[in-house]
């Protein structure tokens, strides 16, 4: 007889663990199916952001930071370094270590939160009388039925045709993050957010980097004004990006890797690296699932079908994350989950898609939330704008780093806050402010009344809120 589960979840990244946890938090009897292998073969939840996406990517560009600081910001703090070495394997099991705590801390809290974790791979049996039969194959195989059943099986990285990923030359984000010795020439196709965020790593540990981007335009979603000035802070570090490239052949040999391409003027070129990173989006997990056998819906790019509230063609099933429509972030995957979990048991789960923020951990970094000034103007909506460089920040000053500014974008009647972009230090952190005022329906002028921390990089969040009418104080 298979267990029977109330809520069976397949897939233990960040929209699988949480949907599980928050099901078990209801008082559902629930299991969570993962198939992800750590280097011993044992489990290691947590999907693609714990193991080779937000965490280990986020480790290495804090290591790289440092070792750009050390090696050219110090001495402008009255720091001498004596020669600086870089011990890449030590960066490397740094980053792994901070996976595996990661993936350790899952597990924990599977056992606090009484879910049943089942390592292997999930599949599709059939629809039973009492809900869904799930095939899971791990080192041995077993069946189990759950009632609901949560696809949460995320995405994988798309290849450029003809040029598999080997994880030697051709890299996907898995080799991206683990490449033994820094290249002296380093090639990206695709200058999207995982393209920035490894391309500044391994620029910053000594890399030569050259990215070709298809689009003409850089960061096309993002902002313009915020595009343009983080493109320029870029270039002066020495990340060399060239749009509006066509592919044409990519080669491999003992030397390295020869990339074909023709560039927007339509000359023919050749990139010639040690290594290639290609990073040109994701694809979502279906594969392996056995979808027909419950003729589970897919859409023609292999996503499964979801309307609004993750509810798929079949009843009981949903499923959310990188395998659904959306964007592909964890955090938008975190909250389908829990939403998913509230539904089942009857509550009102909810996601807000126009309040979730984005965010691209370069240096500067980016972040944003709502709507940009070119989607207004596409939208013919009347609207404000206000800016305030972090140069004229005090904290900023004080960091020493005043790249960058804060925009707010709002209504032209109502002052309600329609869009907010940050390029700078700490944008990450400074976004929340803004996604929680748009949550709340905020105008411009709630932000410049409310009383911000001196000296602290939020005050530039203020002044560019203040900057909306046109009344900055320190600018
Ligand atoms: P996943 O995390 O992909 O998890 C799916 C899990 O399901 C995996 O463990 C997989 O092995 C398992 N699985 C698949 N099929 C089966 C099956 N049949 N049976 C059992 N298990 C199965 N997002 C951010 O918000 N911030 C970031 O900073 C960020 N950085 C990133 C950096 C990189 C390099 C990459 C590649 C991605 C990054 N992302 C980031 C995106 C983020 O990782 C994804 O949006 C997120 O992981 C999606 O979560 P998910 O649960 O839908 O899927
Ligand atoms: P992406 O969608 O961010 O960028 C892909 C880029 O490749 C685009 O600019 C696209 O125009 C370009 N491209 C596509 N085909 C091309 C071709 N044939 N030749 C040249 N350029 C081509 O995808 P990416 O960087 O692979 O990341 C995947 C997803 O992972 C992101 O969309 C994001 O959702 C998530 N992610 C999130 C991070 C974060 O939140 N900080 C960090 C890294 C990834």
């Amino acid at each position: 007889m298979s267990k029977q589960f109330d809520v069976v979840v397949i897939g233990g990244g960040p929209g699988g663990y949480i949907a599980a946890i928050r099901a078990a938090q209801l008082g559902f009897n629930t299991a969570c199916i993962d198939e992800w292998k750590n280097g011993k073969g044992g489990p290691a939840p947590g999907g693609t952001c714990t193991n080779v996406g937000c965490i280990p990517s986020k480790a290495l560009l804090q290591s790289s930071e440092h070792f750009e600081h050390a090696g050219h910001h110090f001495a402008d703090h009255g720091i001498q370094v004596g020669k600086l070495e870089l011990d890449l394997a030590k960066m490397l099991s740094r980053k792994d270590a901070v996976v595996k705590q990661n993936n350790d801390g899952i597990l924990y809290l599977f056992k606090k939160n009484k879910v049943a974790f089942f390592h292997g791979r999930g599949s599709f049996v059939k629809a039973t009388e009492t809900g869904y039969e799930i095939k899971v194959a791990g080192a041995t195989e077993e069946s189990i039925v759950g009632k609901h059943v949560i696809v949460a099986t995320g995405s994988s990285p798309r290849a450029l045709p003809g040029a598999p990923f080997d994880e030697e030359l051709v890299l996907s984000n898995d080799g991206a993050l683990r490449i033994p010795a820094v290249p002296k020439r380093l090639g990206l196709i695709g200058s999207g957010v995982i393209g920035l965020e490894m391309g500044s790593v391994w620029r910053r540990l000594g890399a030569e980097v050259t990215v070709l981007e298809a689009l003409p335009t850089f960061l096309g979603a993002v902002d313009e004004q915020i595009a343009k000035e983080a493109h320029k802070a870029f270039t002066k570090q020495g990340l060399k990006v060239e749009l509006g490239v066509t592919v044409a052949e990519v080669k491999t040999d003992k030397k390295g890797v020869s990339v074909s391409y023709s560039s927007a003027k339509g000359e023919a070129k050749l990139l010639e690296v040690d290594r290639l990173i290609v990073s040109i989006g994701r694809v979502a997990n279906t594969t392996g699932l056995n979808h027909e056998a419950v003729g589970l819906k897919l859409d023609e790019r292999g996503a499964i079908v979801v309307d609004d509230d993750c509810k798929t063609n079949l009843p009981n099933v949903w499923a959310v994350g990188d395998v659904v429509r959306g964007p592909m972030l964890a955090h938008k995957a975190e909250e389908e989950g829990v939403a998913v979990a509230e539904r089942i048991a009857g509550q009102h789960g909810h996601v807000n898609f126009n309040t979730i923020p984005w965010v691209i951990y370069t240096s500067p970094e980016i972040a944003w939330v709502g709507q940009t000034e070119q989607q207004l103007k596409a939208a013919g909506r009347a609207y404000k704008s206000g800016t305030f460089p972090f140069m004229a920040n005090g904290r900023a000053r004080a960091l020493g780093d005043t790249t960058g500014m804060v925009k707010f974008l709002a209504d032209a009647k109502t002052d309600e806050i329609l869009g907010v972009h940050i390029v700078g230090p700490f944008a990450s952190e400074l976004i929340s402010e803004a996604v929680v005022a748009m949550e709340f329906k905020a105008s411009a002028e709630d932000i410049a009344r409310i009383c911000h921390a001196h000296p602290s990089l939020s005050e530039a969040t203020k002044e560019a809120a203040l900057a909306v009418d046109k009344r900055t104080l320190n600018f």
